[in-house]
């Protein structure tokens, strides 16, 4: 495994790479702070491509002026170990410097898909996820990109983007990889205390019932469905609700209250965004409710 900091030397790597014929080249863009989630996107791309490009790059553009840039977990030793024993061939981790070597002019925006969850709780997020990610294909080249589902917006975002901009790469995206009693990976979970992690169960919980709900006929309405999630979620006191919002998916268009979720064509999307103490933890069920719910 090859570890590189300077986008020359990538880009050299990865010209060997090719000339050896050693494509399809398979990409992970991550921020680093790695787990099970991020590994199992290691090894879907091992599996589709000859060389797996992993990049490590917490990105000032994506966090807003009161977030968690600066204490964003980081430890570059124990990321490169499970790189290494993933089969990574190459590990690109920029300086900020590198990626950011004069104030940047030129971002990528995707409208609309942006204005809602998380894009409406954390202005200037996406720009900064968009920009980025287009920059590290720009350099990488790859012919596929995995990301996981737990970030769904994200997903539907740059796959909007790669569409629209017609560029060269596929999206993949990956099953959310959760905790055995139910939490979802994430980096930031690492912030919990004991008590914010017992009661961060809500989040899986109320996706459960909410999608067992449907199924059973129960909830029918999306403010049914609505209202079944903040009881749930309200039921942990610690929990704040940024969002818990049913749209369709991938375009993440509003649904009225009184929509019949049956009525939906397509895939829908559950999507919490929910509180405990300093710590945002998100987390979503795409599915569609023609195929699961109850004929009543
Ligand atoms: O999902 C992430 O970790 C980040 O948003 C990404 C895609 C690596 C861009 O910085």
């Amino acid at each position: 495994m090859r570890v590189v900091r300077s986008i020359e030397q990538l880009r050299e790597a990865l010209e060997y790479m090719r000339q050896g014929g050693h494509a399809p080249i398979g990409f992970v863009p991550t921020m680093g702070y790695l787990h099970e989630g991020h590994a199992s996107l290691l090894r879907r791309a091992g599996e589709m491509s000859n060389t797996v490009v992993m990049s490590i790059f917490v990105n000032p553009l994506q966090f807003g002026p009161n977030e968690d840039y600066d204490s964003y977990p980081r430890d570059e030793e124990r990321d490169l170990e499970l790189a290494e024993r993933e089969g990574v061939d190459i590990v690109f981790i920029p300086s900020v410097e590198e990626m950011y070597p004069q104030p940047t002019r030129t971002t990528v925006s995707v409208s609309e898909l942006t204005t809602r969850l998380c894009g409406a709780s954390r202005p200037g997020h996406f720009n900064g996820v968009t920009t980025v990610v287009n920059k590290l294909f720009n350099i990488v080249q790859p012919h596929y990109a995995f990301f996981g589902l737990k970030d769904a917006q994200q997903v539907a975002v740059l796959r909007r983007m790669v569409s629209d901009l017609n560029m060269n790469v596929e999206i993949v995206p990956c099953p959310i990889v959760r905790e055995g009693d139910g939490l979802a990976l994430s980096s930031r979970n690492v912030f919990l205390s004991p008590e914010e992690r017992s009661q961060a169960l809500v989040l899986s919980r109320s996706l459960r019932e909410a999608r067992q709900s449907i199924e059973e006929g129960k909830a029918r309405t999306v403010a049914e469905v609505r209202e079944l999630l903040t009881s749930v979620i309200s039921s942990s006191p610690l929990a704040v609700i940024d969002y818990a919002e049913i749209l369709t998916f991938p375009n993440l268009e509003g649904l009225e209250n009184e929509v019949l979720l049956t009525d939906v064509d397509g895939e829908i999307i559950i999507a919490l965004a929910v509180k405990f103490g300093r710590t945002r933890l998100i987390d979503n069920n795409v599915f569609i409710p023609k195929e699961v719910a109850a004929v009543v």
